[in-house]
């Protein structure tokens, strides 16, 4: 089958990868002149784990070939997918179908012979129907079906989300749209994969409900874990005791700074958005939308009161800027607020990244950026685990405390367990646990390193 993939991004380029990976000949399109520049070098633009790996395999047999201008390889193509961004729209959070609706007037130039045009980016109900109307009018002899193809992978573990799915929706009436499809997706039957056929705007519907309900399910457990602080409750064995009741389950619940990403965020705005031209408001959503805002914010006022609200020439090591591991994926990551926070209270930011420095460097250039996670905390007054990298999981916390000028850490992932850090002479803070503060701004290095001030020192929060 012969595929063109338009939009090299994250969800382009696996998903590209991965069905040359099938055995498909694909095409991966962006518009992007540097980005194809680097993918025909051989270089991944994007910090994805296993990704190169399949690109040089399937380059090396030649299933697989990039592009920046889409006629010819559509021309030829029997699936079409399109997947650029449709980020928020600036003013009102609706979602910016301006990239799709390009594409698809480029696309109704370009189509010969029965072409299946396979909408992949997340698209607000009714772009499928618009996509189809636009392609007519630019070509009304043109010979295509459009069809809803959501996509579900997750930043991180995108190569296996893609070849092990939980299910593949298509949202088509077209019998012979479906069996394009269904032949797309064949190598895919030796595992138990259903395919969930369903009418073009469920299928758009289905991958809005579903990052929405991910985000209040987030967003839920966070309330909880306030909550947890006050009462002296632990979230963690809360969202455990909840998580094992079938009907709920153990995943996304654990509570932090708040959901960021490339999809949460904006897909949720999106389809307050479309509750609202619909008269159905979706109040659920809305609270979701903006108690996860303010929490971002508020993570830098839990940095601050392990100082007693003053912040103000105080240096701030962070560990992990990324949205989460294993992506170097910055948007809407809660670092951004948090940073921005700090810095409105008067503190010095130092911060260590595996893999987002390049991009956090030019979008936050006062930060101070740093070689490891040790060469952050070296002199600062407070250590904040922020993405919960798999390295930062077991760091030697004695070298830690004799680097840093006080031994302060504010986990917002609860990676590590309060007793374990006031044994270990930290003032700690975390979510929607037992916290310890102590008098750790005054401790001098001798106390320090025998953990007298920091240890005696210290009350429950
Ligand atoms: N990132 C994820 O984890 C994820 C998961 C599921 C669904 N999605 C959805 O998939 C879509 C794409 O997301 P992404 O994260 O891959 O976006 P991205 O921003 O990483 O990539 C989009 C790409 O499209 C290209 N592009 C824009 N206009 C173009 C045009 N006219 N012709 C060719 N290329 C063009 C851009 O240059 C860019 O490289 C979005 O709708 C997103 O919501 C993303």
């Amino acid at each position: 089958m012969r595929i063109a993939m338009i939009g090299t991004g994250y969800v382009g380029l696996v998903s590209g990868a991965c069905l040359a990976d099938f055995g498909h000949h694909v095409v991966c399109i962006d518009k992007d002149t540097k980005k194809i520049g680097a993918l025909q070098r051989g270089e991944i633009p994007i910090y994805e784990p296993g990704l190169q790996d399949i690109v040089r395999n399937n380059v090396r047999e030649a299933r697989l070939s990039f592009a920046n201008e889409l006629q010819e390889h559509v021309r030829s193509a029997d699936a079409v997918f399109i997947a650029v961004g449709t980020p928020s729209r600036r003013d009102d959070g609706h979602a910016d179908l301006s990239y799709i609706y390009d594409v698809a007037r480029e696309v109704a130039a370009a189509v010969d012979g029965f072409t299946v045009v396979i909408a992949k980016s997340t698209v607000p109900v009714g772009t499928c129907d618009e996509i189809q109307r636009l392609i007519y009018q630019e070509r009304p002899n043109a010979d295509v079906a459009v069809v809803s193809n959501p996509e579900f992978m997750r930043e991180g573990a995108a190569i296996r989300d893609f070849k092990f799915p939980d299910r593949i929706v298509v949202g088509s009436d077209d019998e012979r749209a479906k069996t394009v499809l269904a032949e797309v997706y064949r190598p895919l039957s030796l595992n138990p994969v259903p395919m969930f056929y369903t009418t073009r705007r469920t299928a758009e519907l289905i991958k809005y409900a579903a990052n929405a309900f991910l985000a209040t399910k987030i967003t839920f457990i966070n309330e909880i874990a306030d909550l947890c602080e006050k009462v002296g409750a632990d979230v963690q064995e809360v969202a455990r005791g909840v998580g094992l009741d079938n009907r709920i389950g153990t995943k996304f619940l654990h509570a932090g700074p708040g959901f960021g990403g490339s999809c949460f965020p904006k897909d949720v705005r999106a389809l307050i958005k479309t509750g609202q031209d619909h008269d159905v408001p979706l109040r659920i959503l809305e609270a979701v939308a903006t108690v996860n805002d303010n929490r971002k914010r508020a993570m830098a006022r839990k940095v601050a009161a392990m100082f007693s609200g003053a912040l103000r020439g105080k240096t701030v090591a962070v560990l992990g800027l990324t949205f989460k591991p294993n992506t170097d994926d910055l948007r809407e990551a809660p670092s951004l607020a948090l940073i921005t926070a700090l810095h409105d209270m008067g503190a010095h930011v130092r911060a260590f990244d595996p893999a987002g420095m390049a991009q956090a460097q030019v979008q936050m250039p006062k930060v101070a950026y740093c070689e490891s996670a040790y060469d952050c905390a070296e002199g600062a007054d407070a250590l904040v685990i922020v993405t919960e990298w798999e390295q930062f999981r077991a760091l030697d916390l004695e070298r830690l405390r004799d680097l840093m000028a006080t031994p302060v850490i504010v986990d917002l992932r609860n990676v590590y367990r309060p007793e374990e850090l006031q044994r270990h002479g930290f003032a700690y803070a975390c979510v929607g646990r037992q916290s310890y503060a102590g008098p750790a701004a005054g401790t001098s290095a001798s106390q320090k390193r025998e953990g007298i001030a920091t240890t005696r020192g210290l009350h429950s929060l």
